[in-house]
């Protein structure tokens, strides 16, 4: 086994958790590859909740969405996911967010510690047993050290006797690959 990228490996544990009827959110729609991967994990019975605030990423989404015949199981949401909480109501199995910029869009509009931590914090509020939180956390642009360092102080203080959260980082390279952080329920 070779050992997998933090994006990849983030598939990994999404695949192993997540299963159909599921409720689940992408938290950083962008061009929806990660939508997409949950929405065939979920089906039909299931729901994601996808959500970004350039609708250029949501007009992308929406589109790979229809491609692929799965707008039964989507609602593409044009906000922050900081206002989770105003669009779920459900329990949550799954949560995943790409932190950073659009690759293919304005590389300034990037996530921000404070929202970020509030709609995790939200989502934690509403994770199921077993359920899981995974960040994958670029840190390379400016502001991204900022926010790796708040969240990681954040996840920190979670309550061991609550959560169980995994740290999963290459640390003999340069360019600063993301780190892929992993919040789990007990
Ligand atoms: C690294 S990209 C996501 C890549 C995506 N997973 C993909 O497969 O293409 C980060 C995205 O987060 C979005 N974003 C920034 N702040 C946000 C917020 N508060 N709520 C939701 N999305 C946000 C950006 O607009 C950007 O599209």
């Amino acid at each position: 086994m070779k050992l997998q990228s933090a994006l990849n490996f983030s598939h990994t544990l999404l695949k192993q958790t997540i299963n159909p009827g599921d409720t689940v959110i992408d938290a950083t729609a962008g061009k929806g590859n990660d939508t997409l991967f949950l929405a065939n994990l979920v089906g039909n019975h299931g729901h994601v909740y996808s959500f970004d605030i350039q609708k250029q990423a949501t007009d992308m989404t929406s589109a790979l969405i229809n491609k692929n015949g799965c707008t039964n199981q989507t609602t593409v949401i044009t906000d922050g996911h900081e206002n989770v909480d105003q669009y779920v109501a459900d329990e949550i199995n799954g949560a995943i967010f790409n932190l950073g910029y659009l690759p293919t869009g304005n590389h300034e509009i990037i996530t921000q510690p404070q929202t970020t931590i509030s709609a995790v914090q939200k989502i934690l509020n509403r994770l199921a047993k077993n359920g899981i939180i995974i960040l994958v956390v670029y840190y390379g642009h400016p502001g991204g050290t900022t926010e790796k360092d708040q969240l990681t102080k954040f996840v920190e203080n979670l309550d061991q006797h609550q959560f169980q959260v995994l740290k999963y980082q290459f640390i003999n390279q340069i360019n600063e690959p993301p780190i892929l952080i992993a919040i789990q329920k007990r």
